[in-house]
């Protein structure tokens, strides 16, 4: 059957996010993985609270795994995330001095960028950093450490790994929004401050029914910025129950968000957020939202498959 990654140019990364449990039990989730995507992303296996779930042991199987399976198969992989307001160790404690949680995510950061040098071509930094209306979201990154936490992630992260393309990724940011405004002013002042933000990411988190305006002109604008922009999350959930003219709907907006991306030049991968209606954070995330993803629960491709090929 035709495949993303058959059909996508060399220069362009077609990722998805990847379920290390499926990875690992289901012979049939992997070759599709391998077929259709030349580049991977950890759903959930790099993130700190997998990582370490107690301090200083850490527990890199799964992610050791899926770089393992990514470089037997000739895919990217994309770190995710270094820091973020969720999937934080419960050991990692709201009553610590600002300096010793500084020491903590610094050490935190060096360890895990230090350790993938050289497997991992990008990383995000910083995920969700803004709140919805713009302004820095209240993490016990922020409370804590004041704003400079975004600066001291990105500059620790250069430091572990020189040639990685450092993101800041966010969602809700896919369109001409306010927060988007606000993300441009955000990675504008960073990079003014010598900041190695060189990544914008844009989860795209999306619901068929709801097309971000001006998707390229977005991209654009930040691409002007001096950073490379990406899809890092896509997924286009249907109010269920889906049905046929729903799923050309869904075809359509992923078909345009990729048009998008591919019209951009600074636009440097295209990543799904999981490829089957199996195994989607949407199920819980969203009740009564489902089937986003570009092949159904029995791993046969939908429309949106399609109409990604077509677009390639
Ligand atoms: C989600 C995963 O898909 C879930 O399996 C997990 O339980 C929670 O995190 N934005 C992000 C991702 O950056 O890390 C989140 O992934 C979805 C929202």
């Amino acid at each position: 059957r035709p495949t993303l990654r058959g059909a996508a140019p060399s220069n362009v990364r077609i990722g998805t996010a990847v379920d290390s449990r499926l990875l690992e039990t289901d012979p049939r989730y992997r070759s599709t993985l391998a077929a259709d995507f030349n580049a991977v992303t950890p759903e959930y296996v790099m993130k700190w609270a997998a990582l370490e779930p107690t301090p200083g042991r850490y527990d890199w199987e799964a992610a050791d795994r899926l770089v393992a399976f990514a470089e037997a198969n000739g895919q990217a992989v994309y770190g995710h995330a270094l820091v973020w307001h969720s999937s934080v160790p419960a050991w990692v404690s709201e009553s610590w001095s600002p300096a010793r949680l500084r020491e903590v995510l610094h050490k935190h950061i060096t360890t895990v960028v230090s350790r993938y040098r050289g497997k991992v071509w990008a990383w995000d930094v910083v995920n969700e950093a803004l709140a919805e209306n713009g302004s820095l979201r209240q993490s016990i990154w922020l409370r804590k450490l004041g704003p400079g936490y975004l600066a001291d992630a990105f500059r620790w992260a250069h430091e572990a790994d020189p040639d990685a393309r450092l993101f800041i990724n966010d969602y809700g940011t896919e369109g001409r929004t306010k927060k988007a405004d606000a993300l441009w002013r955000l990675v504008r002042q960073l990079r003014s401050q010598g900041v190695p933000v060189q990544g914008v990411g844009f989860q795209s988190h999306l619901r068929a029914d709801q097309d971000p305006t001006d998707i390229a002109g977005n991209l654009r604008r930040f691409g002007a910025l001096g950073v490379a922009v990406a899809v890092t999350e896509l997924d286009v959930r249907l109010q269920l129950p889906a049905t046929p003219e729903k799923l050309v709907g869904q075809a359509l907006l992923y078909q345009h968000v990729l048009e998008a991306c591919l019209a951009v030049p600074t636009c440097e991968s295209f990543t799904l957020w999981g490829f089957t209606d199996a195994s989607s954070w949407v199920t819980y995330h969203y009740p009564g939202y489902g089937a986003a993803c570009v092949f159904d629960t029995d791993l046969k491709p939908k429309p949106a498959h399609a109409s990604l090929i077509a677009e390639l």
